[in-house]
């Protein structure tokens, strides 16, 4: 179904696999152009042709969500290319887990670098040609680590409860141009992320979950595409945890 006319174009960081794959899937289904962005131009290519089959429209560039110059040139490239940017998903992420005591500089680093700088340089990038556009959608994925804290995951949550305030601060600064800026906020999702966790931690997860299971990514995706409709246009700087209630109070 394409709900807007002129054709709308998506960039979906980190959609080679898991939660991006299926999030350009659902943009792709709502009848967006989705340019494919992750560091692997191979796995791709797989996702482009899968959403091709389906008889959506992608197209890929790679490029690594941890150097800024990279990612407003992609950005730019983009723009050049369709001659718009109205939705803009930041989902790459990482985690190098570690208790604090023993977390390396390079170990917070890399992940503020991947999780929050670039999703800063690409915000930064899109505002003006969404400006431009007279309408955007910003949609950042954070995680329930980043709104309530976890044991080994200092750098991970620190970046994810930042862009709790990034995308707060956007929705503030952008309301008035028609831009929407908002987050999801995962919990434990089925994806290669999640599958390296011991058993123990999956099962404690699980236990710690009132629906008792890990979400799917197309759970996720759901939450995203909503975000992105034209729909969604009375909500900002909202955050919506797709957690199975992990963080309900
Ligand atoms: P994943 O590890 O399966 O996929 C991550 C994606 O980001 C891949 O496409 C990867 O290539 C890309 N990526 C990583 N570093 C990159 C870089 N430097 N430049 C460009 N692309 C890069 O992860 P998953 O599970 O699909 O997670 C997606 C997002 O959801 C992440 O931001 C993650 O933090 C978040 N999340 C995931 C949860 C889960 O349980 N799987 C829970 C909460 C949040």
């Amino acid at each position: 179904m394409n709900d807007s006319n002129p054709q709308r174009i998506a960039v979906v960081t980190g959609a080679s696999r898991g939660i991006g794959a299926e999030i350009a899937k659902a943009l792709a289904d709502q009848g967006r152009h989705v340019v494919l962005v992750a560091r692997d131009a191979a796995k791709l290519a797989e996702v482009q042709s899968e959403i091709e089959s389906a008889g959506g429209s992608a197209s890929t560039h790679p490029c690594d969500m941890a150097a800024a110059a990279a990612v407003a040139a992609m950005i730019e490239a983009v723009v050049e290319t369709h001659g718009r940017l109205d939705i803009l998903v930041n989902n790459a992420g990482i985690t190098r887990d570690g208790l604090v005591m023993r977390m390396s500089d390079e170990q917070f680093d890399d992940v503020i670098n991947v999780n929050l700088r670039g999703v800063l340089a690409a915000c930064r990038a899109v505002a003006k040609p969404m400006v431009r556009g007279k309408w955007g959608r910003i949609i950042n994925i954070s995680s329930v680590s980043g709104l309530v804290g976890n044991a080994g995951q200092a750098n991970y949550a620190a970046s994810k409860a930042g862009l709790v305030g990034l995308t707060k601060s956007l929705g503030k600064e952008l309301a008035g141009k028609n831009i929407t800026a908002n987050v999801v906020a995962p919990g434990f999702i089925e994806t290669d992320m999640t599958e390296i966790l011991p058993d123990a931690v999956k099962d404690g997860a699980r236990q710690i979950t009132p629906l008792r299971r890990f979400g799917q990514a197309c759970e996720v995706a759901a939450a995203v595409a909503y975000f992105a409709s034209e729909q969604a246009s009375y909500t900002t700087g909202q955050v919506l945890a797709v957690d199975g209630g992990m963080t309900m109070i």
